[in-house]
């Protein structure tokens, strides 16, 4: 059976669509089958994978409609790597479901057979709590929560955690961390290196090892509508998240 991973952390800009776009083509590149739905009415990830914003059927289908996520996934491009697009309609989705009766668990009921199709699924969420992120926590075996290493990490991941604390509560009591990812890590600054040692000081199994390095190759690849692992396959950022890949399989 496949896991379900949410790709989730309230703030923007931390490194959540690129980490999904970019763990999903690593682990697609290592043969298994991979999913990756894009939950964010931006639709960064299924640009970043060379799809535009008005593709059908669409993750806003499997939220409000009655398509399943396995039905609505696509070949993305690489090998093993399957999309299910976001389009423009997804920003209604957020005023749309909470007129729905048990909309928290839409997702969950519309995965089809995901878990069997897929060894792997990654859901990119917005940046927010509203209820796609609440659907995409819902319908996740666990989550992995990109952390930017910034001045402020700390303050907003603390919130989020209590966040995950209350879904686990009242929606998935099944739903585990598998891990924070330091994302944009410059080496070279010292706030990086603080935020770094904060983070495994406060939260000690939980950071993973792997950290992903602030690099201009990872930035510019979506621009080429391509995962870093083929936009630039021997740069630091296709090694780091070739060994997140490795780290999330031995982490189980
Ligand atoms: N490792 C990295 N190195 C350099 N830039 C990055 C890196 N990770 C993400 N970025 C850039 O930071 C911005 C925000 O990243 P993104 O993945 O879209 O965050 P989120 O999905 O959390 O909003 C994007 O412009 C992206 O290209
Ligand atoms: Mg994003």
């Amino acid at each position: 059976m496949g896991t379900v991973y949410a790709v989730a952390n309230q703030k923007g800009g931390v490194g959540k669509t690129t980490t999904a776009v970019n763990l999903a083509a690593c682990v697609a590149g290592s043969g298994s089958q991979t999913l990756l739905a894009d939950l964010d009415p931006q639709c960064n990830a299924t640009v970043a994978l060379g799809g535009d914003r008005d593709l059908h059927p669409s993750s806003y289908d499997c939220l409000t409609g009655d398509v399943s996520v396995a039905e609505a996934a696509r070949p993305a491009g690489p090998d093993n790597l399957w999309l299910v697009p976001a389009n423009r309609d997804l920003a209604a989705a957020s005023i749309e479901l909470p007129r729905i009766e048990g909309a928290e668990t839409r997702l969950r009921e519309r995965l089809g057979p995901v878990r069997e199709r897929f060894a792997f699924t990654l859901l990119d969420c917005p940046p927010s709590l509203g209820p796609v992120s609440v659907n995409a926590l819902a319908a996740a075996d666990r989550v992995i929560v990109p952390v930017q290493a910034e001045y402020l990490a700390l303050e907003g991941l603390v919130q989020f955690l209590e966040t995950l604390g209350l879904i686990r509560r009242e929606l998935n009591p099944a739903l585990k961390v598998s891990g924070l990812l330091i994302t944009m890590h410059d080496n070279r600054t010292r706030l990086a290196q603080d935020v770094e040692r904060e983070l495994r000081e406060h939260f000690p199994e939980m950071v993973f090892d792997t950290v992903i390095p602030r690099s201009v190759r990872v930035a510019e690849a979506p621009s080429y509508g391509l995962p870093i692992t083929e936009h630039a396959p021997s740069s630091r950022g296709s090694d780091a998240y070739r060994a997140l890949a490795k780290e999330l399989a031995e982490r189980g």
